[in-house]
């Protein structure tokens, strides 16, 4: 029997799965969880802080698998569903997140990259008609420190600041959403541990560190199918508006207006998963250490949401 492997991050919400579940241990496959139970709870948490992103199923099960991803995603847009706020935000949180991962697994696949770029545009309508779904993103804890589970959170602050600010172009929100998705492409292809306080990297690593943002660009640059706008978001997410951020040190004319937006809500996510300041401390950081770094009007909306 020739199993295939299905990612973790679409297992999600409190839907009976339609197949069976195995984990690879020791080159063996093990079932792990049967045809007719759920994800729920204790098992996906259990999953995670393995840090394990992929799992198996049979390929028979294949059309089973797709049956039951495409019913969870149509739950989670509907909100005459019947389902909760909580359990809705789960799975598009999850879906989004599995999109990305197999693009920044797979940059050449022109079809990934196009289904990831669609699943961008249903995410920000997702999160602008419902209003509880960003505080919902912001409380899942990325617990296996993963890096498109960071790149959702700040792609869901980023739609959310864009609302706030008046962008408004379907067009460009759709390209700021999968640029925020995708802006640390280069973290997903180098082992280093980024998932904890800057002060606490050594000199070496934090050198490779500052050059994430080019070599995360350079990465991609032939891959034609990229919008140009992605790979500036990738190159410039980690600049200042007062020019002292990295790797260039671009001023805020230089920059890309939608990798700033992606700047600032990628620092609010830096704060919160990987530098552990409390959520009651976020907005003093801010307003203090960051100001000047990203436009003010930013620091405030994001002051804001983080109380929420
Ligand atoms: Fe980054
Ligand atoms: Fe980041």
């Amino acid at each position: 029997m020739t199993h295939v492997p299905i990612r973790v991050s679409t297992l999600r919400g409190d839907q009976p799965i339609e197949f069976d579940a195995f984990v690879k241990i020791n080159e063996k496959h093990i079932l792990f969880l049967r045809k007719g139970d759920s994800f729920e709870g204790g098992r996906l948490t259990r999953l995670k802080e393995k840090k394990l992103k992929k799992m198996f199923i049979l390929q028979d099960d294949e059309t089973n698998y797709r049956k039951y991803l495409d019913r969870n995603i149509e739950n989670a847009f509907d909100p005459n569903s019947g389902k909760s706020i909580e359990i809705r935000s789960e799975i598009v949180q999850g879906a989004t997140q599995a999109r990305s991962e197999d693009v920044m697994e797979n940059p050449d696949n022109v079809e990934m990259y196009n289904d990831a770029k669609a699943g961008a545009m249903k995410f920000v309508e997702f999160l602008n008609r419902e209003g509880k779904a960003l505080t919902q993103i912001l409380h899942m804890e990325n617990m296996d420190q993963n890096i498109a589970h960071h790149g959702v959170t700040v792609s869901s602050i980023a739609i959310s600041m864009a609302a706030k600010l008046g962008i408004k172009d379907p067009k460009q929100t759709q390209l700021l959403s999968l640029g925020a998705l995708l802006h640390d492409f280069e973290h997903f292809h180098t082992p280093m541990n980024i998932a904890r306080p800057l002060e606490a990297f050594t000199p070496d690593e934090l050198k490779l560190y500052k050059q994430h943002p080019l070599n995360g660009s350079r990465r991609l640059q032939d891959k034609k199918h990229f919008d140009q706008v992605i790979l500036n978001i990738i190159s410039q997410h980690e600049e200042f508006v007062d020019g002292r951020g990295f790797p260039q040190g671009l001023a805020e004319n230089k920059l890309d207006p939608l990798a700033i937006v992606v700047a600032s809500a990628n620092k609010l996510d830096r704060l919160l998963s990987f530098e552990k300041v409390p959520r009651a401390e976020i907005p003093k950081q801010l307003m203090v250490k960051y100001m000047g770094c990203h436009p003010l009007e930013h620091l405030k909306i994001m002051s804001e949401i983080i109380k929420t």
